[in-house]
């Protein structure tokens, strides 16, 4: 296998799931977010905290709707372009190292095919969340067991944890960024989070990249309004978590669940709106917060992506783009990325670009 973790905590069944020792007190966190975005003009709660156990699970339920056409493009374009992807990818072993890797549907696709590659490498899945972690790491742990496949989970922040593993392993990394999970950043922040994550990585490594594009904005609506309500619920389910873990007293009955994509942004955005002039109290912060009526609560935007502004992201943040996989009806790309240094100048893309 590619490299020698040491440090980790030994669980049943030969996993390995590593707690790097950064100091954490999620719930603290949760409350002073909340404290902060109930506070401001609109107000908004970050995205991060729509998934608790129950918001992940019905992300999960959402992943699997016809209506949310990204998972089944991302999974189409896994299938198709599979063998290229895997012929453009460096010979040398190396880390597979996921960040927010979901139910690990997507996963088991790559790393069956570079297994059957007979490629050098170990799987590392890096989320905050330890049910994720345990969860993930446990099926592919049995699922690849004749093949002696090598799964670590680390339970951290990305970059707390790449920094972690870097410290580690010298191996070269591959890195999985998939989901249109950069589509949760507005464009300034993608590019901080993506410089960030540079900054991580050594010369040569790669990231394989998702981004969901822009396209008929009916069929963006749809994928945010299911008919069956579970996005609406993944959204509400964050009120219910404030009530659950801070003793806040919202009255979902008294919210409505609206998304629409703004032309203007480029992002599906979706808001929790309060139907009524309303009070609600959060007692662990001992503030009462008052909501006028039709006033929202911005909970997500989704960004979707023009091929031009993709090209742009990656130079801005010192990437080459190495090659784009389409799907068939180009809805969706995964775009593979390579780390240029060192003297890669980070040039602002022309205006053309943006
Ligand atoms: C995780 N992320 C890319 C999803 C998205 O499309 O923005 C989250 C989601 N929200 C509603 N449906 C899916």
């Amino acid at each position: 296998m590619a490299s020698d973790l040491t440090g980790g905590v030994k669980l049943e069944r030969g996993r390995e799931v590593l707690r790097p020792d950064i100091p954490q007190s999620f719930r603290r966190t949760f409350a002073l977010d909340v404290l902060e975005g109930l506070s401001q003009k609109p107000k908004r709660i970050a995205p991060v905290y729509l998934y608790d156990e129950i918001g992940s699970m019905l992300f999960q339920q959402i992943t699997t709707l016809e209506e949310y056409y990204l998972t089944q493009c991302e999974q189409e374009i896994l299938t198709l372009h599979m063998e290229e992807i895997y012929k453009s990818l460096s010979r040398q072993s190396f880390n597979l190292i996921e960040l927010g890797a979901g139910d690990g549907r997507k996963t088991v696709l790559l790393i069956d095919h570079f297994i059957k590659k007979s490629l050098d490498f170990e799987y590392i899945t890096l989320d905050i969340s330890p049910e994720s972690i345990n969860g993930l790491s446990l099926m592919l742990e049995e699922m690849f067991r004749p093949a002696r496949l090598k799964v670590t989970g680390i339970i951290a922040e990305y970059f707390d944890g790449l920094k972690w593993l870097a410290e580690r392993s010298s191996s070269r990394n591959l890195i999985l960024f998939l989901g249109s999970n950069i589509g949760n950043f507005e464009y300034a922040k993608a590019q901080k989070f993506l410089r960030h994550l540079w900054d991580c990585l050594k010369p040569d490594d790669q990231l394989l990249i998702g981004f969901d594009l822009k396209k008929d904005i009916e069929v963006l609506n749809r994928a945010y309004n299911d008919s069956g309500g579970i996005t609406r619920e993944f959204n509400m389910n964050l009120l219910d978590r404030i009530n659950r873990e801070l003793g806040g007293d919202f009255d979902r009955g008294k919210f409505q669940y609206y998304s629409g994509y703004d032309v203007t942004t480029g992002a599906v955005e979706s808001y929790l709106v309060s139907t009524e002039r309303q009070e609600v109290f959060i007692r662990n912060l001992n503030k009462i917060f008052l909501f006028d009526a039709w006033e929202p609560i911005h909970t997500e935007s989704s960004y979707k992506y023009l091929e031009s502004e993709i090209a742009c992201l990656a130079a801005e943040t010192g990437f080459q783009v190495e090659k784009d996989f389409f799907d068939s009806n180009r809805y969706f790309v995964d775009s593979l990325w390579r780390v240029q240094k060192p003297g890669a100048a980070i040039a602002s893309c022309s205006a053309e670009c943006l």
